[in-house]
């Protein structure tokens, strides 16, 4: 099938470009994907049959400071790419969060729970997932939570090198949600595509491991796992914003359930490990 990347040089972009690599994966440079005539005119001349958008603008201080930028990226972008998806009949991936909850709830979030996003990162995901699911066609939006993976820049990634070279960490404990290891994102789309008919039922769909924790508990387990002791403490609360300028405010609780894509596909993610 042929497929189109966008956003692979980012943390789960670049594992989908190593697990689709015969896929189309056009650099920034090459395609600057706010240019929506440029995107709309790649997709029509390359016409994919899969386009999987990994591209976004998820620094959260970055999107409180520059919401217009963010509506772009994480709205007008993906309302493009249903279109032009659609037009060239091409099936699309798209990637939301479980940052779209108001974090108040304390079980798993599904797909019926109404959303309520805190922050403006939030707000511009919420807008391009109903974009996205506004337009017919074979068009799936895939929330997930808290990635880690090989290259990746954030806590998470460079957490199994900092307890292998038992750093001291301070590790935030006061966020609960689940965490996923982008391999496992992308070996499970890998799957869903190799199924019989996946294009007939698309839709909104919580693609995360169903254990819940703090980054906290997550780096005990995984020290626990490499047989290394965790030296960490545990950071000052962080939801609350402390009282600094552009400080954004992070949703308590944003554990999601993973049981209707079990229960339409028959796909599960592992541990997060
Ligand atoms: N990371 C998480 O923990 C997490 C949690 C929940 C949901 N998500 C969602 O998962 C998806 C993937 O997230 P991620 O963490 O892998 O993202 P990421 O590492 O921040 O990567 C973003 C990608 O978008 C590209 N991009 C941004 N603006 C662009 C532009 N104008 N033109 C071309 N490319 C542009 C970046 O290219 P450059 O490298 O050139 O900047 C990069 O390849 C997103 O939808 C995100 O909202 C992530």
């Amino acid at each position: 099938m042929k497929t189109l990347i966008l956003g692979s040089s980012g943390l789960l972009g670049a594992e989908l470009l190593r697990q689709f690599p015969a896929a189309l994966a056009p650099t920034r440079k090459e395609l600057d994907l706010l240019h929506l005539q440029a995107v709309a005119a790649y997709i029509d001349s390359t016409r994919p049959e899969l386009i999987i958008n990994a591209a976004a603008m998820s620094n959260l201080e970055h999107c409180a400071a520059h919401p217009d930028q963010a509506h772009a990226m994480n709205c007008t972008l993906p309302k493009v790419l249903a279109e032009s998806s659609s037009a060239v009949g091409a099936s699309l991936f798209h990637f939301s969060t479980d940052y779209v909850f108001n974090g108040e709830k304390r079980t798993p979030y599904t797909e019926d729970d109404p959303t309520d996003p805190i922050n403006e990162y939030g707000k511009s995901k919420v807008a391009g997932e109903a974009a996205v699911l506004a337009t017919r066609g074979a068009h799936f939006v895939f929330r997930v939570s808290w990635l880690w993976g090989e290259g990746g820049k954030n806590f998470l990634s460079s957490l199994p090198q900092a307890l292998a070279q038992a750093q001291t960490l301070q590790i935030s404990n006061d966020q609960i949600s689940s965490v996923n290891n982008v391999a496992e994102i992308a070996g499970t789309l890998r799957q869903l595509v190799a199924l019989p008919h996946w294009q007939a039922q698309p839709g909104l769909y919580h693609l995360t491991q169903p254990q819940a924790m703090t980054r906290y508990e997550h780096a005990l387990r995984m020290a626990e796992r490499m047989g290394t002791a965790c030296k960490a403490s545990v950071l000052a609360a962080q939801v609350q914003p402390p009282n600094i300028p552009g400080a954004v405010r992070r949703p308590t609780y944003t554990a999601m359930s993973p049981a209707k894509v079990a229960r339409v596909f028959g796909l599960k993610l592992a541990s997060g490990s």
